[in-house]
């Protein structure tokens, strides 16, 4: 038996967890993978009910599963809640409560998808990169002022800083990912400008020395932000920081057609967690209307490395092809005159599970 929590949280999150839930049950029937799940509140719902977005018997609950499957969290109704308590703090504290380190976010461009994107079809057909984002440091986890005066103006800050270990352990992941691809690794940094970039640099080299295998390069931030719209197919995997990584891949997302589409696993020493990478869509909550490919991708992605239930994880992933393929389309990735049939978030999951 394996236990997965589900985290819905908040917006379109109930709606696509239900939807991957319905596809785990599907691959479960069909392969024998024995799950078994505890729902769990996090996010502005949690804030709600209990006054904070993670309650510690989530985090516990978390703690002793063997994968946790999160929808995802915020919405304006919270904006003006004080920021230790912002729904961002569950996701937040979830990385840095299970030492989620790192954050693989693959971005394959399906066939039937080339015209979706915004870039030229060539440029797109047979991207195939994954970035690899460092989750649980940086200026994310840093100290900060929300406000101070100083020199008679209010100012507010925040710190940017790394360790040697913190860049050794999320680079070693990297080089082991490249590994097993197509053997490119590109280091991401602003070393021309920032401190920790250096470091950051200086560290990526120094292990790569024990990857020889693997070819090596580095770009700076704003150069690989316009690459991944020149000339895509040069990447293969991308490692960088936490904030660099956060932009990155919304930017990378749209190569294959939609952020709906686009799933993630953080990994952990002890326990994964996978979620999509968009956030809780708050103006389409509740209207059945939400893509939740990027959630059940994200429920394949948990088969494939916390249960290691590989064909499970691929029946899923050609399923969601095979969808596509033949013409189905949620609202965010359907346009007219291509004799697509329109579905929402249930049909879609529907059309998914029939194909598995
Ligand atoms: C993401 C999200 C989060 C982040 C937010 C919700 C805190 O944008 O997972 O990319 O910035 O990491
Ligand atoms: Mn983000």
């Amino acid at each position: 038996m394996s236990k997965i929590v589900v985290i819905p949280g908040d917006g379109i999150g109930k709606e696509i967890t239900e939807s991957a839930v319905e596809v785990l049950k599907k691959a479960d029937a069909k392969f024998n993978l024995n799950l078994e799940y505890e729902f769990k509140d996090a996010g502005g719902t949690a804030y709600d009910k209990f006054g904070m977005p993670l309650p510690e018997e989530t985090l516990n609950a978390c703690k002793n599963a063997d994968a946790v499957l999160f929808g995802a969290v915020g919405g304006n109704k919270w904006d003006n809640v004080k920021a230790e308590l912002r729904p961002e703090k569950a996701i937040l504290g979830l990385r840095k409560g299970l030492n989620l380190y790192a954050n693989l976010r693959p971005v394959k461009v399906i066939d039937s998808l080339v015209d979706n994107s915004p870039l030229k079809p060539q440029l797109v057909k047979g991207v195939d990169l994954v970035i690899v984002r460092e989750l649980v440091g940086g200026i994310y986890f840093g100290d900060r002022c929300e406000s101070e005066i100083k020199n008679n103006s209010e100012r507010a800050w925040d710190l940017e800083n790394y360790s040697v270990p913190e860049v050794e352990r999320i680079t070693k992941l990297a080089f082991e990912t490249a590994k097993i691809r197509r053997g490119k690794l590109t280091s991401v940094d602003k070393a021309n400008v920032l401190a920790t970039s250096r470091l950051w640099r200086r560290t990526v080299n120094k292990i790569a020395e024990n990857f020889s295998d693997v070819e090596l390069n580095h770009l700076y931030v704003d150069n690989c932000a316009m690459q991944l719209c020149v000339n895509p197919k040069q990447f293969d995997v991308i490692v960088t920081g936490n904030l660099f990584g956060d932009i990155l891949s919304d930017e990378a997302a749209v190569i294959g057609g939609s952020i709906g589409l686009m799933p993630s696993a953080s990994i952990g020493e002890l326990t994964s967690l996978y979620e999509p990478i968009h956030g809780s869509a708050p103006d389409i909550a509740g209207k059945g209307i939400a893509n939740p490919m990027g959630t059940i991708l994200s429920a394949a992605m948990l088969l494939r490395y916390s249960l290691h239930a590989e064909k499970a994880a691929q029946s899923i992933e050609s399923a969601v092809e095979k969808t596509l393929a033949d013409g189905f389309r949620t609202a965010d990735i359907y346009s007219d005159g291509f004799n697509f049939k329109k579905i929402g978030t249930v049909e879609a999951t529907q059309e998914i599970c029939k194909r598995i």
